[in-house]
């Protein structure tokens, strides 16, 4: 069975990362999406909030799982048993900081191989920061994370 792991900030996840989830899921029997706790970054979404927001978000998904880790992701992987890292590409600007990062890895672990799935065209334009923009100056955000999750995102900023 091959295992891959989908690494990110996610805070929070998006409509976009969840398209990614989807696809892999339909391509490996177990995904895990693992979620950075960076301790030198100031996430606007604790670590533990990021988590269930995906799991709320992959709730129908058979195969999924949900965790964190911290320090290198290589490391993470080898303590997982698994050798494949999905990342989600949206645009050329994502490629050169996306192709340093998978070969830093690939230099570190050599079994660790990264893949790339192209975002959907809808999501090309998505990022979580934009999400957190658009919510804090009172725009709609319908579509652009899952459903599940909508209203806690829009009350973090609105009280
Ligand atoms: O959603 P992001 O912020 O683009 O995800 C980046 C992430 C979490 C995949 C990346 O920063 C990461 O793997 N961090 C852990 C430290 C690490 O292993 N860095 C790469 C080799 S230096």
């Amino acid at each position: 069975m091959i295992k891959c792991v989908y690494p990110g900030s996610f805070d929070p996840v998006t409509s976009g990362h969840l398209d990614i989830i989807r696809r892999a899921a339909a391509m490996f029997d177990d995904v895990t999406v693992a979620v950075l706790v960076n301790k030198n970054k100031k996430p606007a979404f604790s670590v533990e909030q990021r988590m269930d927001f995906i799991s709320r978000s992959t709730a129908d998904l058979p195969g999924v799982h949900v965790d964190c880790f911290s320090g290198l992701l290589v490391d993470y992987m080898k303590n997982k048993n698994a050798n494949l890292v999905i990342r989600g590409l949206r645009a050329i600007s994502d490629f050169e900081y996306e192709y340093q990062m998978a070969a830093m890895n690939a230099k570190l672990a050599k079994n660790v191989e990264t893949i790339f799935l192209m975002t959907d065209i809808n999501h090309s334009f998505l990022s979580s920061s934009m999400v957190k923009e658009l919510v804090y100056h009172g725009g709609d955000i319908t579509g652009l994370v899952p459903d599940a999750i909508k209203d806690d995102v829009i009350n973090k900023y609105r009280r």
